[in-house]
C-alpha cells in the first residue's frame, strides 16, 4: 500500500513530510516524493515537486539543498501497481499548469477512459500511472473547461474553490482512492478525500495533519479523525473542516489511539501475517479491478496475442513453495476449462531435467518477490528453450516481471510476514483469469460462462470476510487440539489436495509442527499407517464431486482415532459425525473453493504458531525471498 503525509500550520513541512514518509518506510515503495508551497517576495506562490526512486532518505538529501521553508505541503511513498518505478510515477502529480498537486493511494478502474478524454481535451500526460488523471480532473473542475465540440458538452464555469473542484472530480472517478491535493492558488490549504483506501487526519499544536496511516502522524496527535468513504476534509493552518459529497459540514467522530508504534505500523494488528490475512478480501477486489472491461476479459499485459494464445497446447506453472501450491490449483482450472496440458513443477526441478519445450509452450512464473533464484533460473533456461514466458507477481518491474513475456500484477500490496498469505490469494485470482482467457481464446468457454465466472471470482471477497468474521472460535478450537501434537496429516482430493498442501506448507513453515500433505485417495496407500489416537488430520472437504469420497477417507482415519479437522461447506451438518472440529467456509463453486478454503489454514497455522510460542512474521531460518539456490 502507498504511503500518504500531509501538513498545513506554522512549521516547517518538509522536516514533518520526511519523518511521515519515514515511519510509512516499513509498508514498501519504490518511490517517494513532496510537493511543497512556496511563497515569492512578490507573495506569489508556486508549488515545488521534488520526487526520487528509491528510499526517502534519497529524497531527504535532494531536500536538504533547497530552501524550502513552506509551512504547508504533501508527500507519498509509492509501491508501484500501474507504471514502473521512475521518478516521472512517482507522486506528488501534477496538474498541466503545475498548480495542482496530488498525491493518491488506491486504483482508479476507469483510468484509460479519463485519460483518454482529457487527452482529447487537450490535456498533457506525463506519467504511466492512473493517478494523474485526478490532477487534470481537478484541474478541470477548478479551472472551468471550454465547450467540447466533439462531445458537444456546454462549457462548464471553473469552481475556483479546491475542496469543491476535487469533490466534482470524485464523481467522475471509478475505484478506490485516499487523496490530498494542494493548489497554488489556495496556500495553505490541503483538500483530502477517501474511499475505500485509508486516511486518518488530525490537529497538532502547530497545524493540521493528514496521512494514510495512523502511525505517521501519531507524533504530532492521538486524536484522530479516521475519513470515511464519501467524507472530505478541508485542511488549512487555523483548523480542519469537513464535508460529505455534496459538500455539507459534518462533524465526524474523533478516535482516539493509544497504540504504540510497533501496534501502529500493524495497523492496530498483533502482527503483520494477520493484518495481512485480514487484507485478502482487498487483494482480491483489488487484483479484478479493470480485468472486465465491456464484458470483455482484459488481461493485455499478457504479452501475447490471442492468435498467440490459441496456438498454446501445453502450460507449465513454475515456482517454489507457496507459489507453487498457486500452481496446483491452476493446473486444475487450466485443464478442466481450457482443455490443454498443464505441468505444475517446482522451478528447482524444472531447470534441471530438461523439461519439453515447443514454440506453443506457455510457461508461466509465479513469485511474490519477484526474484527468487530459482525461478528466474527457470524462467531464463524457459527462454532459452522458446518457450514464451508470463509472469505473475507481487513487485512491479521485479526481475521476473523484467524477465516475461507478460506480466500480472497480484496487487496484494507489500507481503512483510515471511509466509506468504495474501499474495497467494493474489497469485490464485490472477491464475483463474489466465485459465479463463485460455479457455474463453480456445472456445471451451462462452463469453458469457466467463463473465459469470468472473463474477463468482469477485463473491469470494466477501466470503472471505465471512470467515474472517465467523470463524475465529472455532479456529481457536481446531488449534487448541493441534498445537502439541508432533506431526500432522492435511489432506483434500481435488481441489481440497491443493489447498491441504499449502495448509501444510504454512503449519511447518510458522509452527514449526512437522506436517505433510497427501491427496485422501493416498492415505490407505501408506500414510494411514501414521494415524493412531489423537493423531491430527486436518481435511478439506467442502462440497465437491469428490466430497462423498473425502468423508470415506476420513472415516478411515477416525476408526484408528485421529482427531479430526474439517474445512467443510457452511449448512453441512453430516461431517460433525467424523469431525472432532468444523471450520465452515462459504457455500463456493468448487474451482474458486481454493481462494476461501485456503484461510482457515492460515488463521489455523497462525494460532498454533502462537500457542507454541512461535514468531509467526519471522519463522526460524526463513527469508522473505529466496536469492539463492
Ligand atoms: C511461503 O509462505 C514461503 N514464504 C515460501 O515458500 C515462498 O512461497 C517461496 O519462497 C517462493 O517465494 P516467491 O513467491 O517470492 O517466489
Amino acid at each position: 500500500m502507498c504511503g500518504i503525509v500531509g501538513y498545513t500550520g506554522k512549521d516547517v513541512a518538509k522536516d514533518i513530510l520526511v519523518t511521515g514518509l519515514k515511519r510509512l518506510e516499513y509498508r514498501g515503495y519504490d518511490s517517494a516524493g513532496v510537493a511543497l508551497e512556496r511563497a515569492a517576495a512578490d507573495g506569489s506562490v508556486t508549488i515545488d515537486v521534488i520526487r526520487r526512486v528509491g528510499k526517502v532518505a534519497g529524497l531527504e538529501s535532494e531536500l536538504a539543498h533547497i530552501d524550502a521553508n513552506a509551512t504547508c505541503g504533501i508527500g507519498h511513498t509509492r509501491w508501484a501497481t500501474h507504471g514502473r518505478p521512475s521518478v516521472a510515477n512517482a507522486h506528488p502529480h501534477t496538474s498541466c499548469d503545475g498548480k495542482i498537486a496530488i498525491v493518491h493511494n488506491g486504483i482508479i478502474e476507469n483510468f484509460a477512459e479519463l485519460r483518454e478524454a482529457l487527452t482529447a481535451r487537450g490535456h498533457v500526460f506525463t506519467s504511466d500511472t492512473d493517478t494523474e488523471v485526478f490532477a487534470h480532473l481537478i484541474e478541470e473542475a477548478y479551472e472551468g473547461r471550454p465547450a467540447d465540440p466533439a462531445t458537444g458538452a456546454p462549457a462548464t464555469p471553473g469552481t475556483h474553490d479546491l475542496m469543491a473542484a476535487v469533490r466534482e472530480a470524485c464523481t467522475q472517478v471509478v475505484g478506490a482512492y485516499g487523496l490530498a491535493a494542494v493548489c497554488a492558488d489556495e496556500p495553505g490549504v490541503i483538500a483530502v478525500a477517501r474511499k475505500d483506501s485509508p486516511i486518518v487526519i488530525g490537529r497538532g499544536e502547530n497545524g493540521s495533519y493528514v496521512a494514510s496511516d495512523v502511525i505517521a502522524l501519531i507524533d504530532a496527535t492521538r486524536d484522530v479523525v479516521v475519513l470515511e468513504d464519501g467524507q472530505f476534509a478541508k485542511l488549512t493552518p487555523e483548523g480542519i473542516f469537513y464535508t460529505d459529497a455534496e459538500g455539507k459540514a459534518i462533524e465526524p467522530a474523533v478516535t482516539h489511539i493509544d497504540w504504540d508504534i510497533d501496534m501502529a505500523e500493524k495497523g492496530g494488528y498483533p502482527d503483520f501475517m494477520l493484518k495481512e490475512i485480514c487484507e485478502q478480501p482487498r487483494v482480491v477486489r483489488d487484483t479484478l479491478v479493470g480485468r472486465m472491461t465491456g464484458g470483455e476479459l482484459d488481461i493485455d499485459e499478457l504479452g501475447l496475442t490471442m492468435e498467440e494464445l490459441n496456438l498454446i497446447d501445453r502450460v507449465y506453472v513454475i515456482a517454489c513453495g507457496t507459489s507453487y501450491h498457486a500452481g496446483l490449483i491452476a493446473k486444475n482450472l487450466i485443464e478442466a476449462w481450457a482443455r490443454i496440458p498443464c505441468e505444475v513443477e517446482a522451478a528447482s526441478e524444472f531447470r534441471y531435467r530438461n523439461p519439453i519445450i515447443t514454440p506453443s509452450t506457455l510457461v508461466v512464473a509465479v513469485s511474490q518477490s519477484g526474484e527468487t533464484a530459482d525461478t528466474l533460473a527457470a524462467i531464463r533456461d524457459a527462454r532459452i528453450k522458446g518457450a514464451k514466458v508470463f509472469g505473475i507477481t507481487n513487485v512491479v518491474g521485479s526481475p521476473v516481471a523484467r524477465e516475461s513475456d507478460g506480466v500480472i500484477y497480484t496487487k496484494a500490496n507489500k507481503e512483510i510476514a515471511v509466509a506468504s498469505t495474501k499474495s497467494f490469494i493474489g497469485q490464485v485470482v490472477s491464475l483463474t483469469l489466465l485459465a479463463l482467457l485460455l479457455a474463453q481464446v480456445k472456445g471451451k468457454l462462452t463469453t458469457g460462462q466467463v463473465r459469470m465466472l468472473f463474477r463468482e471470482l469477485g463473491d469470494t471477497a466477501g466470503q472471505i470476510q465471512w470467515i474472517l468474521d465467523t470463524q475465529t472460535d472455532a479456529i481457536h478450537e481446531a488449534a487448541l487440539a493441534c498445537k502439541d501434537a508432533h506431526s500432522a496429516l492435511f489432506v483434500g482430493r481435488g481441489m481440497g489436495a491443493a489447498i491441504a498442501h499449502e495448509g501444510a506448507l504454512k503449519l511447518k513453515e510458522i509452527s514449526y509442527l512437522h506436517a505433510e500433505a497427501y491427496a485422501a485417495g493416498e492415505m490407505k496407500h501408506g500414510p494411514i499407517a501414521l494415524i493412531d489416537p489423537g493423531f491430527p488430520v486436518i481435511a478439506v472437504a467442502t462440497r465437491s464431486p469428490v466430497y462423498d469420497k473425502t468423508v470415506s477417507n476420513l472415516k478411515e482415519c477416525e476408526a484408528r482415532g485421529a482427531k479430526i479437522i474439517v474445512v467443510a461447506t457452511e449448512g453441512d451438518e453430516e461431517i460433525k459425525q467424523i469431525a472432532d472440529h468444523v471450520i465452515y467456509i462459504p457455500e463456493v463453486r468448487d474451482a474458486f473453493s481454493p481462494i476461501t478454503a485456503t484461510v482457515p489454514l492460515q488463521l489455523l497455522a497462525r494460532e498454533v504458531a502462537l500457542m507454541r510460542g512461535c514468531d509467526v512474521d519471522q519463522p526460524r531460518n526463513l527469508a522473505k525471498s529466496v536469492t539463492v539456490e
